[in-house]
């Protein structure tokens, strides 16, 4: 990636300033993301809400440098993600950033143990490294009598915790969640939301996280309300 010309400020690990992300639907601009500007602190864990369309995935999508802006700033890590080229991008993304859907986005081929280790392998981590990793974490996220399951053998919390598991893998920065209990029970993803906090709190990770969940705002330190791509409220 190259030394950075600025000096790393560890305080903020997101900084965007006039942000926007406009999609262009049979020529009319859906301002999905319009002009925000927002500064994420290391160690914070900070819930987006808002209704359906109001922006939550553009934002977590330019954050995680899986979409790009169409104007304004965005710094992570201090790095100037419209700066980087795609296979910079990407890298990035590896290195930085554990993603965690609403869908789980397992491979169904590959077991549980093996979707964990995967991020590291792609990384091109020695085999014995990336397997040494994934038993720390298999542990972490109660799963190690699941290692040799596949995804379709297991329930749902369980793969949302592979899941997790996942994107610790490559020890990110950031963790990004968009709605990670949209497919479970209340009382499955009430345990899959104090299991992110946890990362917060005892692995002091980052969190950045889309839900509609209530049961979040407790745990957040600040809550942004997202309304047609604007922060109307924050908390
Ligand atoms: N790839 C795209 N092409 C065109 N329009 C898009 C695209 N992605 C998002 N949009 C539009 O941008 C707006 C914001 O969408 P976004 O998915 O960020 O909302 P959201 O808050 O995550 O909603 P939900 O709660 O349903 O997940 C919507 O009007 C949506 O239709
Ligand atoms: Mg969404």
């Amino acid at each position: 990636m190259g030394p950075s010309v600025v000096a790393r400020d560890m305080n903020n690990i997101v900084s965007a300033r006039d942000l926007s992300r406009t999609f262009f639907l049979g020529g009319e601009p859906v301002r999905a993301i319009d002009k925000v500007s927002l500064v994420i602190g290391q160690g914070e864990f900070l819930v987006l809400k808002g209704k359906s369309g109001s922006g939550k995935s553009t934002l977590l999508s330019l954050i995680a440098g899986l979409d790009r802006p169409t104007s304004g700033t965005l710094k992570v890590l201090d790095i100037d993600l419209q700066q980087l080229n795609p296979v910079q991008l990407a890298r990035f993304r590896q290195e930085h950033v554990g993603m965690v859907f609403q869908s789980f986005n397992l491979l169904p081929t590959l077991s549980v143990a093996e979707n964990i280790a995967l991020p590291a392998l792609l990384s091109g981590v020695e085999y014995h490294i990336a397997y040494d990793k994934a038993r720390q974490l298999l542990e972490l996220a109660q799963l190690k009598h699941r290692a040799h399951h596949h995804p379709s053998e297991i329930s749902g919390g369980e793969m949302q915790r592979t899941a997790i598991a996942r994107a610790l893998m490559n020890d990110p920065d950031l963790i990004i969640a968009d709605e990670p209990t949209g497919n479970l029970d209340s009382k499955t993803g009430g345990r899959i939301l104090q299991f992110i906090k946890d990362l917060n709190r005892n692995l002091r990770r980052t969190v950045i996280m889309a839900t509609h969940s209530a049961d979040a705002d407790a745990m957040a330190h600040r809550i942004f309300c997202l309304e047609d791509g604007h922060i109307t409220k924050s908390t």
